[in-house]
């Protein structure tokens, strides 16, 4: 039996393939974990989890409960009034979730555009399904600016021409660390009514913004638009956690045969879990005690590499640093000395053709001495490029 795909060129295996390849020694500034959080936030996390007394099958969207606390949390810390039965809660994380959309929405024949650059698994994941149809789904990227804010002409351009399914970004964005605005929210949401296209807006970085400034989420701006969260950078990937939701009812209803057989349930324990910790705030705690090192890290790096010729947008979240590379260096190649020399980082192509001459750093995890220690091996790299 063989795969009806080749895997060869789907930009999520590059980082997987990085990691993999990484010799002992090298400074992993490649894959985008989040910090560990501390042991007594852990523990009290598991202590949620013993509350629960179910083992069987849970509700395909979560609890009554879990719906209610997530409700309530987006009404207190984002303004935002979402029904409890507009939520869906499902374990697989963002990434699930953001596959049971495309599997309900895309057909053959669609065309589905992305922001130059964006996170890889959306061209990943949309490939997939289309690998699998006649004709197949068309991804498009819409130009970005110098400061990965949209270039409005291109994104009304590439609309009128490509006629999309579906518009999908991040904001925050990985691997940028910047996000949108008011502006460029509304923008999405006016064109979108009139050229009839969906939004998915991915919003796993809403809580890790720098110096208390506000989240703007396309669901306080658009009325339709589907909203991808997931756990994974607000307390541990490791729980698998995401959810969707929208202002529209219907769009959770109609994506319920889909996400009923790729997910039939989250486990129950866990969603109490994360529940629990959103309505004692120990989520809170978490953000607010990383947070501060983020940002140390991002700013850090970013000045680090501009004295050593890069060019870089700092970012006012997340923990990545998105620079372009000195002189003409190939990301691709210069990924490869980088790993020579003990630093491992995603070059910037697998984020989008915009990405070319850029490379991902992801500093969630490390510490200010690592980061030392790979701007010299990084500094190392470009004298033996050249
Ligand atoms: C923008 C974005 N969306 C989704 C994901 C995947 O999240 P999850 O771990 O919840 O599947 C990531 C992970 O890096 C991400 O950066």
């Amino acid at each position: 039996m063989r795969p009806n795909y080749d895997y060869k060129g789907r930009s999520q295996t590059i980082i997987r393939k990085i990691i993999s390849d990484m010799p002992p020694g090298t400074i992993s500034l490649a894959r985008g974990d989040p910090e560990k959080p501390k042991r007594d936030m852990i523990e009290e996390f598991y202590g949620y989890i013993n509350e629960v007394d179910n083992g069987g099958y849970a509700p395909t969207c979560g609890s009554d409960y879990s719906r209610k606390v997530f409700s309530k949390h987006y009404k207190e810390r984002h303004d935002i009034d979402i029904p409890k039965e507009n939520f869906c809660i499902m374990d697989g994380g963002a990434s699930r979730a953001l596959f049971s959309i495309f599997v309900s929405y895309l057909e053959d024949g669609d065309t589905v555009l992305l922001p130059d650059v964006t996170f890889l698994l959306y061209e990943g994941q949309i490939k997939s399904i289309s690998d699998m149809m006649p004709e197949g789904i068309k991804v498009g990227y819409v130009k970005t600016n110098p400061d990965f804010s949209l270039d409005e002409e291109d994104l009304k351009k590439k609309v009128e021409k490509e006629k999309p399914k579906m518009f999908v970004f991040a904001t925050p964005n990985n691997p940028t660390g910047t996000r949108y605005g008011e502006e460029e929210l509304k923008l999405i949401s006016d064109l979108s009514n009139d050229y009839e296209f969906g939004i998915v807006s991915d919003e796993v970085y809403d809580e890790l913004i720098f110096d208390g400034r506000k989240h703007h989420s396309i669901l306080s701006y658009d009325d339709n638009a589907i909203q991808v969260n997931s756990a994974s950078k607000k307390f541990m990937p490791d729980l698998r956690l995401g959810w969707i939701s929208s202002k529209n009812g219907e769009r959770i209803k109609e994506l319920l045969p889909k996400v009923q057989i790729i997910n039939p349930s989250a486990p129950s324990s866990v969603v109490h879990a994360y529940a629990r910790s959103l309505e004692n705030g120990l989520i809170k705690r978490y953000t607010d005690d990383v947070l501060p090192r983020y940002k140390k890290n991002v700013n850090h790096l970013s000045d680090e590499l501009e004295d050593l010729g890069f060019k870089v947008q700092k970012p006012d979240s997340t923990f990545y640093v998105f620079p372009k590379l000195p002189d003409n260096i190939d990301d691709m190649k210069f990924s490869d000395v980088l790993i020579k020399n003990g630093v491992a980082g995603v070059p910037g192509s697998a984020f989008g053709p915009g990405g070319k001459r850029h490379m991902r750093f992801s500093c969630g995890n490390a510490t200010i001495d690592e980061l030392d220690e790979a701007i010299k091996r990084i500094k190392k790299s470009l004298k033996v490029y050249k």
